[in-house]
C-alpha cells in the first residue's frame, strides 16, 4: 500500500519564468478588481497578451474576489494566469486555504500530466504561508484510481512564491507536514474495503511509521484474546479477517505532556447481525477515518519535532454479519473487566473505542482524545461538515475547539448530560451499550465516558466530516477528508514544551 502522490513544493521568491500557470488573487469587487500577488513579469505578459491593463482583463473576465472562484486568462503562449478569488478584506488563513486549494484544482484542468503551477498570493505572514502551502497541496490530492490503465497527477510540481521571507517558508514546511498527513488520511480511508481490512491497514500503520521516531506495536487476534479485550474481539469477530490493535508511540525529550489519541478503526461497518440497509452502508469503508486520523497525525506530530508525548491506539475490525458473528443481547467482557449487554451489532464503534480507552489510561496519559465516526445522530444534529465534541472536561473541550478553530476545522460542542448514564443500565450486565435513539451521540459518549476512568477526555465525533460525498469544495476532496487531523496536530501544538 503506498502512500498518496501529492506534487512537489519548493519556495521563490517571484515566480520562476518556466511555469505553465501562475495563480493570483482578486479582491475587491468586480467593477473595481484589486490584484493581489501578481508577480511584475506575469503582469507585463498578461498585459502585453491581451494588450490592456490587467485589472481590465480581469474585469472583462469576470474575475470575481469570492473565496475560491477561479478565471483561466491566457498570459502568454504557453502561460496561463489563475486568478482566484480572496474576498473583499484582507485573506484570512482559511481563506487563503480554500483559494489556493481551488486555483490548483483548477490548474489540474489545463492539461493531463507534467503540469508546474506557481501560487502567488503574496501570503508572507508564517500563518498565511502555512494555509497556502497546506491548501495547494490538498487542493492537488486526488485519489487514483485502481486501474489497468495508466491515470499520471496532472500537476507535478508547485511553486510557492514567499518573497524570500525565510518565516514564511518554515511556516509552508510546517503545512506541507500537515498536508501530507492529512493526505495520508484520506488515502487509508479511500482504499476499498476488500484491500484495507484489519491486518493490511495494520501493516500499513507500522510501514508509516517506518524512519521515523514513532514506534508501533501491533496486538493481533490471540495477543488481543490475551489481553481480555472483549469488545474488539466481539465486532470482530463475524469476520474471516480478524481485528488489530495498533499501538503508536511517540516520547521525544523533554515533553511535559502525554496525550493519549484513540481513533476508531472499522475497516467496514455493515452494522453486523443488525444490518444497515444498502443506502447507509455504501460509505461505510470510511468507518476507519478516526484510527486514519490518530496514525497519520502521530507520525506528523514526531515529523515536526513537537515535544509533548503521543500514544496513539488504532482498534481494528470489521463488522460483518455470519455465524460467528456478535448478536444484539450478547454480554461481553470489556478490556478491565467492564461486562456490557451489546444493545445493537450497529453500535460497534462504541466498543472497540472502550477497550481501547481502558488499555490508554493504563499509561496515564495526561489527557485523552478520541477520534471517531461513531454515530448518525451527531451528522443528524450538526450536519455533514461539521465535528461534534464532548467530553468529562469543559477547559479541554475548550482547548479542542480552539485547535479545530486554528487548524480550519469545523467543530461544535454537544453536551453529555449528567443523568446520560443512567439511560445505559442493564438488567444483565454493568451497562448497556445503547440508550435512546433521540441524542444517540450523546448516550454513545457517556458509554465511552465510563472507560476513561478519571482522566480528562475529549471526544471529537466525526461520523459527518470524514467522508464527503459531494463535489471537492476548496481543500475538501470528494471522499476521505482527512478529517481531524489538522486539529490533532494543533493541538499537539498547544501542549508541547
Ligand atoms: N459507523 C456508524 C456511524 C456513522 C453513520 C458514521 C453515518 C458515518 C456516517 C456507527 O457504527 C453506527 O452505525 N451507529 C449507529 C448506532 C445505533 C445503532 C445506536 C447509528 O448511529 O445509527
Ligand atoms: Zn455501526
Ligand atoms: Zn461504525
Amino acid at each position: 500500500m503506498s502512500a498518496p502522490t501529492l506534487p512537489s513544493l519548493s519556495f521563490a521568491k517571484t515566480a520562476p519564468s518556466r511555469t505553465d500557470a501562475v495563480v493570483i488573487g482578486v479582491s475587491g469587487t468586480a467593477e473595481a478588481p484589486v490584484v493581489i500577488g501578481a508577480p511584475a513579469a506575469v503582469t507585463k505578459a498578461v498585459e502585453k497578451t491581451q494588450g490592456r491593463p490587467l485589472t481590465e482583463v480581469l474585469r472583462a473576465a469576470g474575475a470575481s474576489a469570492t473565496v475560491g472562484t477561479t478565471q483561466i486568462i491566457l498570459a502568454g503562449k504557453d502561460l496561463r494566469l489563475i486568478a482566484v478569488g480572496l474576498g473583499e478584506d484582507e485573506p484570512t488563513p482559511p481563506q487563503l486555504r480554500t483559494a489556493a486549494a481551488s486555483a490548483v484544482r483548477a490548474a489540474g484542468s489545463l492539461a493531463d500530466k507534467g503540469l508546474s503551477i506557481t501560487v502567488s498570493l503574496a501570503a508572507t505572514e508564517p500563518e498565511a504561508a502555512q494555509a497556502v502551502a497546506e491548501g495547494a497541496l490538498l487542493g492537488a490530492y486526488r485519489y487514483a484510481p485502481i486501474s489497468s490503465k495508466d491515470t499520471p497527477h496532472p500537476v507535478a510540481a508547485i511553486t510557492q512564491v514567499t518573497g524570500g521571507k525565510r518565516e514564511a517558508e518554515q511556516a509552508a514546511t510546517y503545512g506541507t507536514v500537515v498536508a501530507k498527513a492529512i493526505a495520508q488520511a484520506r488515502e487509508w480511508v479511500n482504499l476499498p474495503p476488500n484491500l484495507l481490512h484489519p491486518a493490511t491497514f495494520a501493516e500499513a500503520a507500522k510501514d508509516h511509521a517506518r524512519d521515523s521516531r514513532v514506534a508501533v506495536e501491533v496486538l493481533d487476534e490471540k495477543a488481543l484474546a490475551k489481553g481480555g479485550y472483549g469488545g474488539i474481539l466481539s465486532v470482530g469477530g463475524g469476520s474471516s479477517r480478524p481485528p488489530r490493535l495498533v499501538r503508536c508511540s511517540y516520547a521525544p525529550r523533554g515533553a511535559k505532556t502525554h496525550i493519549a489519541i484513540i481513533g476508531k478503526g472499522i475497516t467496514f461497518d455493515s452494522g453486523g447481525l443488525n444490518i444497515k440497509p444498502g443506502d447507509s452502508m455504501s460509505t461505510m469503508k470510511c468507518d476507519m477515518a478516526g484510527a486514519a486520523a490518530v496514525l497519520a497525525a502521530t507520525r506528523a506530530i514526531a515529523e515536526l519535532g513537537l515535544r509533548v508525548k503521543v500514544t496513539a491506539y488504532a482498534p481494528m475490525a470489521e463488522n460483518l454479519p455470519s455465524d460467528t458473528a456478535y448478536r444484539p443481547s450478547d454480554v461481553l467482557t470489556m478490556y478491565g473487566g467492564t461486562t456490557v449487554e451489546n444493545g445493537n451489532s450497529d453500535a460497534e464503534g462504541r466498543l472497540v473505542m472502550a477497550d481501547a480507552l481502558a488499555r490508554a489510561t493504563e499509561d496515564k496519559p495526561d489527557l485523552i482524545l478520541d477520534v471517531a465516526t461513531l454515530t448518525g445522530a451527531c451528522m443528524v444534529a450538526l450536519g455533514s461538515d461539521i465535528a461534534g465534541v464532548m467530553g468529562n472536561d469543559e477547559d479541554l473541550v475548550d482547548q479542542v475547539l480552539a485547535a479545530a478553530e486554528s487548524a480550519g476545522e469545523k467543530m461544535w460542542p454537544l453536551p453529555i448530560p449528567e443523568d446520560a448514564v443512567g439511560e445505559l443500565k442493564s438488567p444483565v450486565a454493568d451497562l448497556k451499550s445503547t440508550g435512546p435513539r433521540m441524542g444517540g451521540a450523546l448516550y454513545a459518549a457517556a458509554f465511552l465516558q465510563e472507560f476513561v476512568a478519571d482522566v480528562d477526555w475529549a471526544h471529537l465525533d466525526i461520523a459527518g466530516p470524514a467522508f464527503r460525498e459531494g463535489a471537492p469544495k476548496g481543500h475538501h476532496s470528494t471522499g476521505g477528508t482527512g478529517s481531524a487531523v489538522a486539529t490533532l496536530i494543533a493541538l499537539a501544538q498547544s501542549y508541547a514544551s
